[in-house]
């Protein structure tokens, strides 16, 4: 990606859930503008309707679809369909904020290099859709958040910025909700931050290095 020019790089964010870590994206570029922050959001999409997530969306007036596993005969016909659906808003960066899907080859093929994940854990401990409880019941007591860029593995992809969170005696007892609350206050902060600075600055992604100059 080019560095930094002019018009704000186009975002496309992807979800599933209740769409905190897009709410922080929202309002990171909503508090300072897009020509500043770098980036906007030219379009929300999600892999089931009816989320807090995609309500996150109209509420502010974005653009929203929904891309459905079930809609189509086989996954790869939903990853070439989901592929075609971000690429129809031309999506400099695409942002998979707690979208609970794994793309595959079409989608990587369009848009690998530059989709970004966050993901609940310190990566490459604990991947996959289940991180905040499988740090737990291992007895971790230090855990966190990665921000990382996709590739064709689950939660492999290079690694952008991580923050680690202690795991406190009393996390045990709730399954890990409260522990899951802490991490995500820190995921959103740089979530925001890492993909200001990808938009303003440009990145080189060597093997598995990524660099923001
Ligand atoms: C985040 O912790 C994300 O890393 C994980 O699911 C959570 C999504 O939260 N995959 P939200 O939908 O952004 O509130």
């Amino acid at each position: 990606m080019a560095s930094s020019a002019a018009a704000p790089k186009r975002l496309v964010v992807l979800v599933s859930g209740s769409g905190t870590n897009l709410q922080a994206l929202i309002d990171g570029i909503d508090a300072v503008g897009s020509d500043a922050y770098g980036a906007e959001i030219v379009a929300v999409g999600a892999d089931r309707s009816g989320t807090a997530g995609l309500e996150r969306a109209e509420r502010v007036g974005l653009r929203t679809f929904v891309c459905r596993v079930q809609d189509h005969p086989t996954r790869a016909e939903w990853d070439r369909a989901l592929a075609e659906a971000v690429a129809a808003y031309e999506p400099d960066l695409v942002i998979s904020a707690g979208f609970m899907k794994i793309v595959g080859k079409e989608f990587l093929a369009r848009f690998g290099g530059r989709t970004v994940n966050t993901h609940p854990a310190l990566l490459p401990s604990f991947p996959g859709a289940y991180g905040v409880r499988d740090a737990l019941a291992y007895g971790a007591k230090v855990t966190g958040c990665t921000v990382h860029f996709v590739d064709d593995g689950v939660d492999t992809g290079p690694i952008i910025a991580q923050r680690a969170i202690e795991i406190r005696d009393e996390d045990h007892e709730d399954g890990g909700d409260a522990l899951h609350e802490r991490i995500k206050e820190v995921e959103r902060k740089l979530l925001v931050e890492v993909v200001g600075r990808l938009a303003r600055h440009g990145y080189r992604i060597e093997g598995r290095k990524v660099s923001i100059p």
